[in-house]
């Protein structure tokens, strides 16, 4: 008679305090070493949590192309997710926001709760940065296009999603990795992975103005350029009004979430506190 009450006490603590797996993607010219911050974070409100960032394609290797990455990072990730029956959090940082997005799109099965999207050009990436300028020392933005919207080109990660604003007939031909995933061009795939990717619960994109990396920094929420250099937002993309990959049903199902965070340069999202308790902790079921 009290066998049912009592094992439901005795589960009742462990079932409240089991969080889902956390699957930490990194960025360019980064690795698992720059976010030993983030892990003490989430020890410290999460303690027991079972965190992975996945040691792959670090530094150099980062300018990998993205679909190689893709493939790398899913098949790592993959058994997580299969140990993981009430789901996993992917939290996804700059560069690494694209990949798990394609890991999103691709993997039929996968159990993704919430993807977190720290500061990720979603939309592409348009600016001199230093990290273009140490890439490609002569060349500016106005003119990369010439370089990334080459076969050649789009053997590095950058081009992969590099979406110059002046050239779209170029970027919607020539880029092989960013085009058909935000279904640009739209591929024999465009369907499976819309529905694929429409799997996830929430969607939590984190960027702000002070960036300096990102550019245009809206780019992190789905905003870009247009043809003047004026930024639109998520709201007027063409993609997003024609639901291409299924932002706007997740937005209609109340399952986008958008921070603007000011004050945080792009080496640090994932190693500010108040970035962390305020912006990320809740979404961490
Ligand atoms: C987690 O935090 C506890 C308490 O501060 C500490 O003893 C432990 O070493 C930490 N574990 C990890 C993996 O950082
Ligand atoms: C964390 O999850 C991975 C993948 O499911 C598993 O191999 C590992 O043993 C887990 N670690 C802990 C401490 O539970
Ligand atoms: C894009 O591809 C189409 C079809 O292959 C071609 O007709 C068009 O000229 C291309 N545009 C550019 C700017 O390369
Ligand atoms: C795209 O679709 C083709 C044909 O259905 C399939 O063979 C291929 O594996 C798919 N590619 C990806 C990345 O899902
Ligand atoms: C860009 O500027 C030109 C010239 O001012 C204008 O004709 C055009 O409508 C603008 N394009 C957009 C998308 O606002
Ligand atoms: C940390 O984040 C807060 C916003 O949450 C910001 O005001 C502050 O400047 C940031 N500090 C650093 C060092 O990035």
């Amino acid at each position: 008679m009290f066998r049912g009450p009592l094992l439901l006490m005795l589960l009742a603590p462990w079932l409240v305090a089991a969080y889902k797996p956390i699957i930490v993607v990194h960025g360019l010219f980064d690795g698992p070493s720059n976010f030993k911050d983030l892990l003490g974070f989430i020890n410290q409100t999460h303690p027991g949590t079972n965190v992975t960032v996945i040691d792959l394609f670090d530094h150099q290797k980062s300018l990998k192309p993205l679909w190689e990455q893709v493939k790398g990072f899913g098949e790592a990730i993959y058994p997580i997710m299969q140990n993981a029956a009430d789901g996993v959090h992917l939290l996804c940082y700059s560069q690494g926001g694209l990949i798990c997005r394609g890991i999103l799109e691709t993997i039929p099965d996968h159990n993704v709760d919430t993807f977190i999207s720290l500061s990720s050009p979603q939309m592409g990436q348009y600016g001199d940065t230093d990290y273009l300028r140490y890439l490609f020392p002569h060349y500016m933005k106005s003119n990369l296009y010439r370089i990334c919207y080459t076969q050649l080109g789009q053997d590095f990660s950058i081009c992969n999603y590099w979406n110059d604003p002046h050239h779209r007939d170029l970027y919607l031909n020539s880029s092989t990795y960013l085009a058909p995933l935000n279904a640009e061009r739209r591929c024999l795939n465009t369907t499976d992975w819309r529905k694929n990717f429409l799997r996830i619960q929430k969607l939590v994109l984190i960027g702000g103005p002070d960036d300096g990396v990102i550019t245009p920094w809206q780019s992190s929420q789905f905003g870009f350029y247009d043809e003047n250099e004026s930024v639109t937002a998520m709201e007027e993309q063409k993609v997003y009004l024609q639901d291409a990959f299924g932002l706007k049903t997740l937005k209609a199902r109340g399952s986008v979430i958008t921070y603007t965070v000011n004050g945080v340069s792009h080496t640090m999202w994932h190693c500010n506190f108040t970035v962390y308790q305020n912006y990320i902790v809740k979404w961490l079921t």
